[in-house]
């Protein structure tokens, strides 16, 4: 049943409303009255004839009319004879305050699977339970204890904890920001975040989604809802907590790598959700969105009546990743037509001090005329608060609409007193140019996101049987860590370049081995107790001749008995040395809930010191691989540098598009490691180095 009868309802009835100034149920009743709600109220209380001038009737069935909204104010112990009741009224929708759920334990759990239960089987949709209510400004339902009705508005709140909902909706007040709707989705039993997404998508009050959550329960429905979302309308969201996915226990340097919050950030990122990491960047985020066109570049034009405020503003533009865009042909002429008139063709244009408020208008016009400036930010210091609202009041008159303006008004009490006006007027105003900024970047990278190619994913032809059979094998038998030869192979399978090479027994058979495939040759214990071979001596490269072969393998293997007693020794491979090139990482680390997370980084100090790796989920397009490679802070690595040429970043994309097809394909890996993966000049084959990967047991195994 749709969530839209929940929200416009043509009757409300409050199940537990009290008699009491102070309690939730009659705060709740106070609010629906007080909100201007034109349906019928219903307070329900057996204890009462009449609450706040209503009549009041002693059980929903006695009401003796239809309800289209139940609100159960009521302990969680009464909580099933409401709903038992509901079929009586033709109820459609319910919200459950009772707090005693899910959150309180197992127990609690199992009452809230059974509540939904009920639900479903009386044709309830359910809000909650343990939650504040909801908001609709567009019918003047207050079906909250969450505080006062707020202004009406473009943008709609959903949060999952109760009491940050009050704090948002205070917040909203506090910035004047107008709300299509509050929503309270407390335990999400039935309505979760991802049915929020999809209503909201669609809710023609809705300009602005903005919500707040703790979890994701289902991450492949979320980010498909929040795709479609946001395709529509902007989504923000502040995500706290982080995923399971950072405490399992890892081997592999992707997963060791992966923080505890990648997947979310990584999916966010997908799914074109703009994530905001306070609630103060909710805030700005949304009001932003709410107020401002989306630009069309990243050219920002600052305007500022000074100097410091505006070299301020420029770092924070070109941090952002964006531009400080100069003046064209046309300004420059007129300022030097007008010298004492006009401000000079700079960029930030400081229009200096005390001035005239007419002179911010000129120039935000001359901006909005520009062509080449995609963005306007006006930066203002209390010099100019002499005049504070003829200030703001001049500059609300020239807003054309048709590029993004944000104000950043620097200063206390007094810019403060200026908001007010500047919103209701579709101007965002902000404390610091930094801030602004950021609204500004999120705006781009939005709008970016909205214009991206459509997603082609490539299929690699490959050996998908070969796999399977390796896999299988493994996992019947248990053997879950596969360390470099079965690695490999699984991955030349997949069309990876691994190097020729077998594995030796004895240091005759190594000796054999290197002759056949030719010197130098690499030789590398393998062993399924040891996992960072080179740590103990267990990787030799550049070995050249017969006897440094043979040698090499018996002193090898000594030394590894030695450093780790006990240890399974298989042999050693003996495989040709990989041409010289640019040593990087590639990889996946499993997320439970967001599947596949791939990952890149530059070998050496770049990821052990720096940390240097982008993720991105599966599957991956070859764009979307090269834009992995960008996002790196190294990048300028990979190009070449000091007379150095680059290296083939396709082929490191086409790489990571082959791990995705291969874990994507195979749900039991749960971690690979590509290290080092060798990549050469443009045209040459990358080479796999060295490989390992992580595979689940068998379900039985469990
Ligand atoms: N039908 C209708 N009303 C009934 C009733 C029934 N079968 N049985 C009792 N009532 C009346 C009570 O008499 C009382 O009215 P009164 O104050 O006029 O006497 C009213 O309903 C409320 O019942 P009461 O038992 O007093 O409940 P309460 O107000 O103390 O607590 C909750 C109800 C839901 C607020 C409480 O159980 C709870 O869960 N609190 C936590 C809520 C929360 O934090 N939610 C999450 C927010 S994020």
């Amino acid at each position: 049943m749709s969530i839209d009868t929940l929200f416009n309802p043509k009757s409300v009835a409050v199940v537990g409303a009290s008699r009491t100034d102070g309690k939730i149920g009659h705060t709740i009743l106070a609010n629906i009255i007080r909100g201007g709600f034109q349906g019928a109220i219903i307070p329900i209380n057996p204890a009462a004839k009449e609450i706040l001038g209503l009549p009041c009737f002693p059980s929903l069935g006695e009401c003796g009319q239809e309800v289209d909204l139940v609100v159960s104010a009521l302990p969680q112990s009464l909580v099933k004879t409401v709903v038992d009741e509901c079929p009586k009224v033709k109820a459609k929708g319910l919200i459950v305050i009772a707090s005693g759920y899910q959150e309180t334990g197992p127990d609690g759990a199992i009452l809230e699977q059974e509540l939904v239960e009920l639900c479903t089987r009386r044709e309830l949709r359910l809000l909650g339970p343990n939650c504040l209510g909801f908001i609709n400004t567009a019918n003047n339902l207050n079906a909250s204890f969450a505080g006062d009705m707020p202004g009406s508005g473009d943008v709609t709140l959903f949060s999952q904890s109760g009491a940050l909902c009050s704090v948002m909706l205070d917040m909203a007040n506090d910035r004047h920001m107008g709300l299509a709707k509050l929503v309270s989705v407390g335990n999400k039993a039935d309505i979760s975040g991802v049915d929020m997404l999809a209503y909201l998508a669609k809710d023609d009050d809705t300009k602005v989604i903005v919500g707040y959550l703790e979890d994701i329960v289902s991450g492949k429905n979320f980010i498909k809802a929040a795709e479609d979302a946001a395709s529509n309308k902007p989504v923000i969201i502040l995500k706290s907590g982080t995923t399971s996915a950072g405490l399992k226990a890892t081997v592999s340097h992707t997963g060791i790598l992966a923080g505890a919050d990648t997947a979310y950030g990584a999916a966010f990122k997908r799914s074109g959700v703009i994530r905001a990491d306070t609630f103060e960047s909710l805030f700005d985020f949304a009001s932003a969105f709410s107020l401002q066109p989306l630009p069309k570049g990243n050219n920002v034009r600052i305007i500022t009546n000074a100097g410091g405020a505006g070299i301020m503003a420029a770092d924070a533009v070109e941090l952002a990743g964006m531009k400080v865009q100069e003046h064209g042909q046309n300004e420059r002429k007129a300022a030097i037509q007008q010298p004492q008139k006009i401000f000079k063709p700079v960029n930030p244009v400081d229009i200096l001090g005390d001035v005239d408020p007419g002179v911010y208008v000129t120039a935000i016009k001359a901006a909005q005329t520009d062509s080449d400036v995609d963005a306007i930010l006006i930066v203002l210091t209390p010099q100019a608060m002499k005049r504070p609202a003829e200030t703001a009041s001049a500059i609300v008159t020239c807003i054309d609409g048709t590029k993004p303006i944000v104000a950043a008004f620097m200063g206390g009490h007094e810019t403060t007193l200026l908001r007010k006006e500047l919103v209701a007027a579709g101007l965002p105003l902000y404390k610091s140019p930094e801030r602004a900024v950021a609204a500004l970047k999120a705006m781009g990278e939005y709008a970016a996101w909205k214009k991206r190619p459509p997603r082609t994913v490539t299929r690699f032809k490959v050996n998908r049987r070969r796999v399977e059979r390796i896999l299988s094998r493994r996992q019947r038998t248990g053997m879950l860590q596969l360390g470099e030869v079965k690695g490999k192979d699984v991955l030349g399978a997949y069309g990876f370049h691994v190097p020729t090479g077998a594995l030796a027994s004895t240091a005759e058979e190594a000796t054999e081995i290197a002759e056949r495939i030719g010197y130098p040759v690499a030789m590398k214990i393998v062993s399924p107790d040891i996992v960072h071979k080179s740590d103990l001596g267990g990787v030799f490269l550049n070995v050249s001749n017969r006897e440094s072969a043979e040698d090499t393998y018996d002193l090898m293997t000594l030394k590894i008995r030695k450093k780790v007693p006990g240890a399974r020794i298989e042999g050693v491979y003996v495989e040709k040395m990989a041409s010289k090139g640019l040593e990087v990482i590639i990889g996946m680390t499993r997320d439970p809930q967001f599947g596949p997370m791939l990952m890149f980084g530059l070998g050496g100090i770049f990821v052990e010191v720096m940390k240097d790796v982008t993720f991105h989920l599966a599957p991956i397009t070859e764009q979307e691989a090269i834009q992995m490679l960008k996002s790196t802070k190294s990048y300028a690595m990979l190009q070449g540098r000091r007379g150095q040429s680059g290296v083939d970043v396709v082929a490191i994309a086409s790489g990571l598009q082959r791990i995705s097809q291969l874990t994507t394909d195979f749900p039991q890996i749960l971690e690979l490691d590509i290290n080092p993966f060798i990549v050469g000049e443009f045209g040459s084959e990358p080479v796999v180095a060295d490989a390992r990967m992580t595979l689940a047991p068998l379900p039985e195994e469990k």
